[in-house]
């Protein structure tokens, strides 16, 4: 699929259809008035009908159509002021797939013009949403879905002046979003420890980025016992892999660290039957992180990045972890593991200290850490903490200008005694209270005084039900956000 822009007639246009998007509170967009006055007209008619009411996501194909595209595909836009870039992504995709479902070819797409947005922004948030819409999750079904689409061709007035490199960077943001979904959608059985180091190794020489992988020999050697003692219980060995890109002179080294758990069946402390499927996104921390380096190398950015990705699958077994065990870490604190199903902050707790060893000034660490941060803010928001602020306060700029929403959550001194064990130096859970802030406290103890923020997506790495802009499943949360962090990053 490639990306086009034109300007001048919306008339002469030729394509399968044009996909014109309405709000609830206009009649017709000014543009496609200015040039197109018939198509403008036939909208109004509609708009003016019973049916088509611009509400989010409704659509309506219209035709025949004047000008030398014969179908419309109109889609609701909602309320003006509450158009953002996450929205707007979320529209393109929608629209893409029903234009793929009538089997078009070229798709015309009428850039709308909201405020709050550069232009450039909004391109290239268009792009990544024609991209990230055609991703289908059906790897594993006999008819697969496919892409009729070839050619999308964005209109807008001013022409092409600019903005085929915002269209080039949205396309290339939302493979990278896609590949990271791709990872988490894969099954279990498939995507083990192992598996997924090779797959990522494959990515990484594909794309000329530095790649590590650390077997459970060096693991071992390298004293990362907290996240060895997740993979105790599994047939397969733990990975870690890192990634590395140094491309931006004397910027600051990132540090992007993900959790990997393949499968996450609790351990010993095991999880009821009811939804234990779901466990098979535990890896989209690390998947994020991976994906955002494969962004990075396709941007060809100037920064310093490394990615720290743990992968254990967590399983009871006889040689599992036990309630009870201690563990000494990579960084010297002893760990008292209380409850075996909390085993992701047991991953980042080393993968964090070994980001830190291997060069990184500022860390973010990124995971379906708990059930807590769910039930807080559902699938509405990541949760996000960290320090010092002006950190935190970069990571969620970032993350607003990628149209991804994160949602700061407190880190009140109070927690660590929630974490108090008789025996070693920290326990690995804090009670039910604050279970997602608690869960973040214990992660500060492993990242001294560099920069962190810990965005916790256990509510947002898959959507449960299909909605108009995707399939059901893995979202590719917060790749977008890593990509313009490093971006952000390496300006400073
Ligand atoms: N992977 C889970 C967190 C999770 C739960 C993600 C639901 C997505 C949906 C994590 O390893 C876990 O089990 N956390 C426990 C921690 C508890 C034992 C302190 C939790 O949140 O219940
Ligand atoms: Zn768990
Ligand atoms: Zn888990």
């Amino acid at each position: 699929m490639d990306f086009v822009i034109t300007g001048g007639s919306l008339a002469e246009v030729e394509a399968d259809l044009i996909v014109v998007f309405a709000s609830d509170d206009e009649i017709a967009d000014l543009r496609v008035r200015a040039s197109h006055p018939d198509l403008a007209n036939l909208i109004d008619t509609v708009r003016k009908g019973p049916g088509f009411k611009g509400t989010p996501f409704q659509n309506d194909w219209l035709y025949p159509a004047p000008g030398k595209t014969s179908r419309v595909l109109l889609v609701g836009s909602g309320k003006s002021e509450e158009l953002d870039l996450r929205r707007f992504r979320q529209l393109v995709a929608a629209a893409v797939r029903q234009a793929r479902g009538k089997g078009a070819k070229r798709v015309c797409i009428v850039l709308p013009d909201f405020a709050g947005s550069d232009e450039a922004t909004v391109l290239e948030t268009l792009a990544d949403g024609a991209v990230t819409g055609l991703f289908e999750p059906d790897l594993y079904k006999g008819t697969r879905e496919q892409n009729s689409i070839e050619q999308v061709i964005v209109w807008r007035p001013d022409g092409a002046d600019g903005a085929t490199q915002a269209l080039e960077r949205g396309q290339y943001v939302g493979e990278a979003v896609n590949f990271g979904r791709w990872l988490a959608e894969e099954p279990a059985n498939i995507m083990t420890p192992p598996r997924a180091a090779e797959e990522i190794q494959k990515m990484a020489r594909e794309h000329d980025i530095e790649c590590e992988v650390l077997d459970e020999v060096a693991l071992r050697a390298a004293g990362m016992n907290s996240l060895v003692s997740v993979a105790e219980g599994s047939q397969w060995p733990p990975r870690v892999v890192v990634l590395r890109i140094r491309r931006g002179g004397s910027a600051k080294t990132l540090g992007l660290v993900g959790k990997g758990v393949t499968f996450d069946t609790g351990g010993i402390s095991i999880k009821p039957a009811a939804d234990m499927h779901y466990m098979k996104y535990d890896m989209c921390g690390a998947a994020a992180v991976v994906s955002a380096m494969l962004g990075l190398a396709k941007l060809a950015t100037a920064c310093n990045v490394i990615a720290v990705a743990g992968l254990v699958e967590n399983m009871p077994g006889s040689k599992a972890t036990r309630p009870g065990d201690v563990v000494r870490a990579a960084n010297g604190k002893t760990i008292e593991i209380i409850n075996t199903d909390a085993e992701g902050r047991l991953v980042l707790a080393d993968a964090l200290d070994l980001a830190r060893k291997r060069g990184a000034e500022r860390l973010v660490d990124v995971a379906t850490l708990t059930g807590s941060i769910a039930i807080a803010l559902g699938a509405g928001a990541a949760g996000i903490m960290g320090v010092p602020q002006d950190w935190v306060d970069s990571v969620v700029a970032s993350a607003g200008l990628s149209g991804e929403r994160v949602w700061q959550m407190p880190l009140y001194p109070e927690y660590k005694d929630q974490l108090k064990s008789n025996i070693a130096d920290m326990m690995n859970v804090g009670g039910r209270p604050a279970g997602a802030l608690t869960a973040a406290t214990f992660l500060r103890e492993f990242v001294d005084d560099t920069p962190w923020a810990h965005i916790d997506i256990a509510g947002t790495a898959w959507q449960e039900k299909d909605s108009a802009w995707q399939t059901r499943g893995s979202t590719g949360i917060m790749i977008r956000s890593l990509i313009r962090l490093a971006e952000s990053v390496s300006v400073q």
